[in-house]
């Protein structure tokens, strides 16, 4: 099959499709058995991504079990540090940790002022291998952090939902957090045409905390530099993705040149369609939670989501945030049946 007659792509390019499209967020991911026991092989999450036969098997884990229609790459969106020298690792229960954070201007005129692309070479790697186990089945949806997001993990060092440091920068020193975010945004042009260039078929920015600012800062630390890398890449022929958790702040994302808009559970496909003349398509947004319910409440709710977009293309069905560890897999088979099913008889 040629890559452009996947239904993914379909649908994000709103041509004619016979069913809606799905993948999910984090699909490879810790509700799955067999994903507990390859992390555990690999001696946990970060020796798994830097393992490109070990990534790539746990990327291939979820299409083994469900019909799902797309592949996406097992990694992170933090791994962008390992080019400025951060030592980034996981905590089991805690998440991503910096042991060093960047907070002050002394911190940040410690980083190399040189980046190094092939640090990351494991990613390109782990890509060729999915491509091949895919053999162009499925397409393959490549990903970066939004230097925002990225950013805030690196001035907290740790998952945290205060975000002290942080507001503390922009309100105090915006202009080391500028800086910051010019260093990520370099890094993460060389990082996302490197994915292109080992193959896979759309890229997706998570700028899940661009909920963060407001409609002011919204656009000086955010999607300006979102703006630049999609910039750098619209020549490449890879659709882009852009997530946000955002429920509002819109109307900024209008300059976007994006293709597919990824949107959490607060918001209505039609509507923020409709808002971008239907000129983006849009992807989500079914709430996770509603998978510890019944079989009857699932099906309703995935009718529900899928009459939020009474439109013919343009949609593809996800969660509206990553799956959970406490999903049940059976519920998930369920979820993508109700999705093929329901969609096709439209
Ligand atoms: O969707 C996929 O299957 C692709 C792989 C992927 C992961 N993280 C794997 C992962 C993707 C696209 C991400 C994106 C990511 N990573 C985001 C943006 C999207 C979002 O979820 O908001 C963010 C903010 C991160 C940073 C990150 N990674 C955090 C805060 C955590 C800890 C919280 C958590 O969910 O566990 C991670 C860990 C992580 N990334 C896991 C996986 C499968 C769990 C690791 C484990 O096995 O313990």
């Amino acid at each position: 099959m040629n890559s452009s007659e996947h239904l993914l792509l379909k649908s994000i390019y709103q041509q004619k499709i016979t069913r809606t499209p799905i993948w999910i967020m984090r699909q490879a991911g810790r509700y799955l058995p067999e994903y507990i026991q390859t992390k555990n092989q690999a001696g946990g999450f970060m020796g798994l991504i830097r393992n490109p036969d070990l990534a790539c098997e746990v990327t291939m884990q979820p299409l083994k079990r469900y019909e799902l229609d797309s592949a996406i790459l097992f990694s992170d969106i933090l791994v962008v540090a390992d080019l400025i020298d951060m030592n980034l690792r996981f905590e089991e229960k805690k998440g991503p940790v910096f042991d060093q954070p960047i907070r002050t201007d002394k911190d940040f005129n410690k980083l190399p002022t040189e980046i190094d692309i092939a640090k990351l070479s494991y990613v390109n790697q782990t890509i060729i291998n999915i491509k091949s186990e895919l053999n162009n089945k499925l397409p393959l949806i490549g990903f970066i952090g939004s230097p925002w997001t990225v950013s805030t993990y690196l001035i907290e060092g740790n998952s945290t939902k205060q975000f002290d440091y942080v507001y503390d920068l922009l309100k105090n020193n915006p202009n080391l957090l500028l800086k910051i975010l010019e260093v990520i945004t370099k890094a993460s042009i060389q990082y996302v045409k490197e994915q292109i260039n080992s193959g896979v078929d759309a890229i997706m920015i998570f700028d899940t905390w661009g909920s963060l600012l407001d409609h002011k800062t919204y656009y000086d630390f955010s999607l300006k530099y979102v703006n630049e890398i999609i910039n750098t890449i619209k020549n490449k022929n890879v659709p882009v993705i852009y997530y946000s958790r955002s429920k509002s702040n819109f109307e900024y994302l209008k300059n976007l040149d994006i293709n597919c808009i990824g949107l959490s559970s607060e918001n209505n496909l039609g509507e923020i369609f409709e808002f971008f003349d239907k000129k983006v398509s849009v992807q989500g947004n079914f709430e996770v939670t509603y998978l510890k319910e019944d079989k009857i409440t699932i099906k309703k709710e995935v009718m529900h989501t899928l009459n939020s977009f009474p439109y013919k293309s343009g949609h593809i069905f996800n969660l509206g945030s990553g799956i959970t560890p406490d999903i049940d897999p059976d519920k998930v088979a369920f979820l993508i049946d109700c999705v093929r099913e329901l969609s096709s008889e439209r």
